[in-house]
């Protein structure tokens, strides 16, 4: 039998793949081990044994592939399903894509019965039967799925398509994706708003510019800045820009002066090492922030993540901040993203930036994102310079500023 690039039925499809290292591992077992289950083949084409095919050719090892027969009153479609709910250990929130995919598949069939008036009544159905109002229930209990996470992922399909892989494949649990979603929702008719504030002049306080903060921010006198306060994006392909920032650092901060970046977990250790290497350490902060809101599943380590690094690093002498500040900032319950995807919590912003500065005091970002320095700055009376790659960030950020009023904040 040729193994050349068969093609998966859809019944398999149903199901999410296992992810690239435990692939990685399978393959590596197979090699070790040989494949201890066949590949089952459909209508010439994969019906269950996707992962194995996949390994198989990773290993380099010719893969055992027979034809699917059915044992029982077993149709194919309910054959997958049960052996893939024994062996996988899918989330709720899985399951309900998996219900939602075998829905029309269902709805299909008993329009079919029904139009053929019973007479298919042993076929492939065989747990399924009843009217085409009952194929939700039958998916629902098939897949012990409630109702509410169905019609999660029903609009998920249908209007995010992005949010409905992710949760097919457990980066985020359904409510997570639908939360993410309204977020999208809230920020595109905020946009529509505030696309008409945003001609208005600028404070004089407050400078915005667009463009690469490599380029862009040259404007700022040297030893001239109290703080720069940033978030710029944690993906690995923006690794490049925290050596530019600390060096950006090095040159405007007043001897004293500090720099505090948000940060992701994953490459961690290679951000510190940059932001290190034309300032001095300083320390890395906590910012906590579950508890009052959701927490996101990172996929392969089954982590929750409730807090996020701060790094603080500074230009030498250090200066001693007045008061004692905790290394745990806590803005538990006051998750906002009205604005921008990436948006930080003022809280958070609102603490570090009164540490480290006094009223009059300058503060730049070169990651404006959805201006939440920008705003804050404003609030607690500091002079400000930021910048964004995206002039759609920047003209959020100066329409936010028309809207909000000055505010005390914590
Ligand atoms: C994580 S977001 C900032 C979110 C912000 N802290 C907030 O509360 O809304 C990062 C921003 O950096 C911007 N950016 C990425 N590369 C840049 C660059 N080289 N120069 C300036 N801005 C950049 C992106 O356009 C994005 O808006």
């Amino acid at each position: 039998m040729t193994t050349t690039d068969l093609e998966y039925h859809p019944y398999a499809n149903i199901f999410p793949m296992i992810s690239q290292p435990e692939l990685q591992a399978l393959a590596r077992d197979i090699k070790e081990n040989g494949q201890q289950v066949p590949i089952y083949l459909y209508e010439g084409k994969i019906l269950d044994g996707r992962n194995r095919y996949a390994a198989c050719k990773l290993a380099g090892v010719e893969p055992n592939i027979i034809d699917w027969r059915p044992e029982g009153q077993d149709s194919p479609l309910t054959w997958v399903i049960s052996l893939n709910l024994h062996r996988r250990h899918l989330t709720p929130s899985q399951r309900a894509v998996v219900a939602v995919e075998i829905l029309p598949i269902f709805e299909r069939d008993a329009l079919e019965r029904k139009s053929l008036g019973g007479k298919h009544k042993q076929d492939f159905a065989s747990v399924i039967s009843g009217p085409i109002g009952q194929a939700r229930t039958h998916a629902k209990a098939l897949m012990g799925v409630n109702h509410r996470y169905i019609s999660i992922v029903k609009l998920l399909k249908a209007d995010a398509p992005d949010l409905y892989v992710k949760v097919r494949d457990g980066e985020l649990v359904a409510t997570e994706a639908e939360a993410v979603l309204k977020g999208r929702r809230m920020r595109e008719a905020n946009l529509a708003r505030l696309s008409r504030l945003r001609d208005m002049p600028e404070d004089e306080r407050c400078k915005l510019l667009v463009g690469d903060f490599r380029e862009v921010l040259h404007g700022v006198p040297d030893n001239s800045v109290d703080m720069i306060l940033t978030d710029p994006p944690y993906l690995g392909e923006y690794l490049d820009v925290w050596e530019p920032l600390s060096r950006l650092g090095e040159r405007v901060l007043k001897p004293g002066g500090v720099l505090v970046s948000y940060s992701g977990h994953y490459w961690l250790g290679d951000v510190i090492m940059a932001l290190k290497s034309h300032l001095s350490m300083g320390w890395v902060f906590c910012l906590r922030m579950s508890g009052g809101g959701g927490t996101r599943l990172m996929r392969h380590n089954k982590i929750a993540t409730c807090w996020k690094p701060l790094i603080m690093v500074y230009k030498a002498p250090y200066k001693q901040p007045d008061g004692v500040f905790s290394d745990m900032i806590d803005e538990a319950g006051f998750r906002d993203k009205q604005y921008h995807e990436w948006q930080q919590g003022e809280v958070g912003v609102s603490k570090v930036m009164q540490q480290f500065t006094d009223r009059e005091g300058l503060v730049i970002d070169p990651f404006l994102g959805g201006g939440t320095t920008a705003v804050v700055a404003r609030d607690l009376g500091r002079r400000f310079v930021g910048c964004d790659i995206s002039e759609e960030a920047v003209n959020l950020t100066r329409a936010r500023l028309q809207e909000t009023t000055p505010r005390s904040l914590p």
